[in-house]
């Protein structure tokens, strides 16, 4: 893994948004994974600036989120469908017929699981996937358990990302109790994995996820098997870490 060290969350998001303008500057189609939460607001809100700027061109890109919750339609305001048009697809030239989520308000399961996999395979693939770093050591909704779950699935939400994710409505009791994610799998099957971390309350998760043991319980700990990861991190949220490459 490589490990970006960065002042404070203005500077990740800065360094973060840099390298996924330089995979688009690379290659104009790239499949981008993306990421919903407050870490990568910052990071679309550079990437959308440097498009009106012209530096940035969009409209030959794809892109794939990482999850969806189950039930929630793409007009609910707190469906990652909204918040992506909120922060990204509207500010940027993305052709609406290219990005991708799974469909919340498909009820059946295992049907939205295999297509959601299929439309991800049939894009050939992510080049760069972005992940965010959940307080448990999650990363999309692949949320502590006893084995990594591999493909697309319908998780349960763990009670600590229910607690974290509770800002974003009107009450805990709100926030769903199901997702639709991207699994293990199809994460570690992307060319490249940017994780984007900010603040002191992802210590702990990431020094886990760099340095504790491969495990289950810590999902992100399985990037370590993954060729080419690059931690962006500041540096509230790496202060347990050494520095460096590792
Ligand atoms: C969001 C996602 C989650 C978040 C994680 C961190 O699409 O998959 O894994 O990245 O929960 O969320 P924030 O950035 O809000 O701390």
């Amino acid at each position: 893994m490589k490990i970006i060290l960065t002042k404070d969350y203005q500077d990740m998001s800065r360094k973060a948004a840099n390298i996924i303008s330089a995979q688009v500057i690379l290659k104009p189609d790239s499949v981008l994974g993306l990421a919903t939460g407050a870490t990568p607001v910052g990071i679309y809100r550079q990437l959308a600036d440097w498009y009106r700027k012209g530096d940035l061109d969009f409209s030959c890109a794809t892109t794939v989120n990482l999850d969806e919750y189950y039930g929630l339609s793409p007009e609910d305001e707190q469906s990652y469908h909204y918040f992506m048009e909120k922060h990204f697809f509207s500010k940027v030239n993305l052709r609406p017929e290219k990005h991708f989520l799974p469909d919340g308000t498909n009820p059946d399961g295992d049907a939205e699981c295999a297509r959601y996999e299929a439309q991800i395979d049939s894009l050939g693939g992510i080049d760069l996937q972005l992940l965010g770093l959940g307080h448990n050591g999650h990363i999309g909704f692949n949320e502590p358990s006893d084995a990594f779950a591999g493909s697309v699935h319908l998780v349960d939400l763990a009670g600590r990302t229910i607690e974290a994710n509770k800002r974003f409505f009107p009450s805990a009791a709100a926030v769903p109790r199901q997702a639709y994610t991207m699994g293990v799998r199809t994460i570690l099957r992307a060319k490249k994995i940017l994780l984007a971390v900010s603040g002191e309350d992802k210590a702990q998760a990431l020094y886990q996820t760099v340095k504790g043991a491969i495990c289950p319980k810590v999902p992100a700990s399985v990037l370590q098997l993954h060729p080419d990861v690059v931690v962006v991190a500041d540096e509230a949220a790496a202060h347990k870490l050494a520095g460096g490459s590792f």
